[in-house]
């Protein structure tokens, strides 16, 4: 299993190298294609109360997630990730071993169950290994992703409880 550690400050030059591409092609998250480095600091890591990496064998950063409530007060019981794995990583299990790892901390932290809020329905690889881990597609907002090769796709609404 690949080693999961929780985010330094110093691993974020190699965290934007991750999450960079993948901001920037617009096919998965709905931040601004555009987005500053600042600016992605601040939902990757200065926001959420957690945020971990995986590491290779060479000490590189191949992924990481983040985990916070996914809403304030009565709602906080539930959390909310976001997951990236580098591209040249992707495949090898490392989405499932965050994905896994995540629900460990989630339990740990007192979270009664996880919900990710907009899975583009696209988004094959993603839809897939959520449901295989148990995540259920629980509403379809039509067009409500703005891909930028598809244009307007459906999103999902996805949830396990813990
Ligand atoms: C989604 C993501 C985190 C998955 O990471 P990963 O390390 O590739 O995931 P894994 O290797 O653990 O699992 C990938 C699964 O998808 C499957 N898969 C790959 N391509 C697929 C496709 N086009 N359609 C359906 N399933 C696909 C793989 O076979 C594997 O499933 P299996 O274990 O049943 O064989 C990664 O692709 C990523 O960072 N994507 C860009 C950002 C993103 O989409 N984040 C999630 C937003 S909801």
């Amino acid at each position: 299993m690949i080693p999961i550690r929780a985010y330094r400050s110093q691993d974020w030059p190699q965290l934007w190298s991750i999450l960079e591409p993948i901001f920037r092609a617009g096919e998965t998250y709905v931040f601004d294609p555009d987005i500053s480095a600042a600016e992605a600091q601040g939902i990757w890591v200065d926001t959420p109360p957690l945020t971990f990496v995986a590491e290779d064998s060479h000490a590189q950063i191949v992924g990481s997630y983040y985990l916070k409530p996914n809403q304030p007060g009565l709602g906080s019981h539930v959390c909310n990730c976001g997951y990236v794995v580098a591209e040249a990583a992707r495949g090898q299990g490392i989405g499932a071993a965050l994905c896994h790892h995540s629900q460990v901390i989630a339990r740990a932290e007192g979270f009664r169950a996880m919900q990710f809020n907009l899975v583009v329905a696209t988004n094959h690889r993603a839809v897939h290994l959520w449901q295989k881990l148990g995540f259920e597609v629980v509403g379809r907002l039509p067009a409500a992703f703005n891909h930028r090769r598809y244009g307007y796709v459906d999103a999902l609404v996805m949830y396990k409880s813990l």
